[in-house]
């Protein structure tokens, strides 16, 4: 079965086609960091426009690097879920294109969830149940998988995303667009215990993450106790790749205990990663040892599966396209994903429970 997978939703122009949901056959992905470097993050308008004028070229060569015409395809996948509307929508819009012109089935798919999917190409031995940790710049989130199909939500961030998190820090201490790779570079020539920064994470008792205040954390150690974001400079004499390294440690520390936590509480033995943040060298590091030495087998997708590519969302959308899932021509986006009903209510969880 051949499912060409498209997928717009963020800054990535990407498209593939994966053979029976494990084996890629073509996996092109056209990125616009040139486009909005100069702001310092991504620009929805400038997102919109670019994936505009290089969709059709992603799917056409999509098609060619596969050896595969239209006609060869089983069925179309494309991201309507979570994401930039103006991206998604062009996504969508071609994806829905095609399948009026060819008549072959299609299926919206939630971009968080495929992140998880990424780990079925590629051959990994999955082993489920699992607990599948998303974390990009969007979503940072923990699943508890039952099967490929079957999700339950454990925790979210209630606030900033790990990326988010990444990328502002790395904008904070001038490392350049987009942030998480650069901190990682520059985090290699630094002393990740230079610095005692918090490891936060959500309310006690829960499996929710939270790294706004560190972030605020390393603001104040940059720029001192009266800093405000945006505005401001660094203090003399601030080590940059020591606050990289000590920032990512916290950070990675943090994720690594609630993913591991999660995996105790649900007796599972395996752990999955996906999104742009599990490229992240410590993170891999120290998830597998962590992981080996709490007796679970952490696996992890290759770099280029980790980042907003469409044969993740090919992979899941084959599943959806087997188990009879379709969509009609008036399939719909949507920026946010509905967060499961709070286990506490208050001002703090409410307000989470409107995020993605
Ligand atoms: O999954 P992705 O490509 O797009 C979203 O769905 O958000 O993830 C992009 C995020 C960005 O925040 C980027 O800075 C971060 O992943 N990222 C990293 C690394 N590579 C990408 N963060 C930390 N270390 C990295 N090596």
């Amino acid at each position: 079965m051949r499912v060409l997978g498209i997928e717009t939703s963020c800054d990535e122009t990407a498209a593939a086609v994966v053979e029976d949901g494990v084996r890629v056959l073509s996996n092109v992905v056209a990125g616009q960091e040139a486009l909005h470097a100069p702001y310092g993050g991504v620009v929805p308008e400038v997102a919109g426009r670019a994936h505009e004028a290089a969709v059709v070229p992603a799917i056409e060569r999509a098609l060619r690097d596969a050896g595969t015409g239209l006609g060869d395809l089983d069925g179309i996948a494309v991201t309507n879920r979570p994401g930039l509307v103006g991206s998604l929508l062009v996504g969508v819009q071609a994806a829905k294109s095609l399948a009026l012109a060819t008549g072959l089935p299609l299926v919206g798919v939630n971009h968080v969830l495929a992140h998880a999917h990424a780990n079925l190409l590629g051959g990994a031995d999955l082993r489920f149940p699992l607990v599948a940790l998303v974390v990009s710049g969007g979503p940072t989130s923990l699943y508890l998988c039952r099967s490929p199909l079957e999700e339950e939500l454990l925790g979210a961030t209630v606030d900033d995303a790990a990326g988010e998190a990444f990328d502002k820090v790395a904008a904070l201490l001038d490392l350049g667009f987009p942030g998480g790779p650069a901190l990682d570079r520059a985090s290699r020539d630094g002393d990740p215990a230079a610095v005692r920064f918090p490891r936060t994470r959500g309310a006690p008792g829960t499996l929710d993450f939270s790294f706004s205040g560190l972030k605020t954390a390393v603001l104040y150690h940059v720029r001192g106790q009266d800093a405000r974001p945006g505005r401001g400079r660094n203090r003399p004499g601030v080590a940059v790749a020591d606050v990289a390294a000590s920032f990512q440690e916290a950070l990675v520390d943090s994720l690594v205990k609630v993913t591991l936590e999660a995996a105790r509480r649900a007796r599972v033995r395996q752990v999955v990663l996906g999104g742009g943040v599990a490229c992240n060298r410590r993170l891999r590091e120290r998830m597998a040892a962590d992981g080996a030495r709490a007796g679970v087998q952490v696996v992890l997708p290759e770099p280029r599966l980790c980042t907003d590519n469409g044969a993740m969302i090919a992979a899941l959308g084959t599943h959806l396209l087997r188990i009879g899932r379709r969509d009609g021509l008036d399939l719909d986006v949507a920026p946010r994903l509905l967060r499961r009903p709070s286990v506490k209510k208050g001002p703090a969880r409410r307000a989470a429970a409107a995020r993605p």
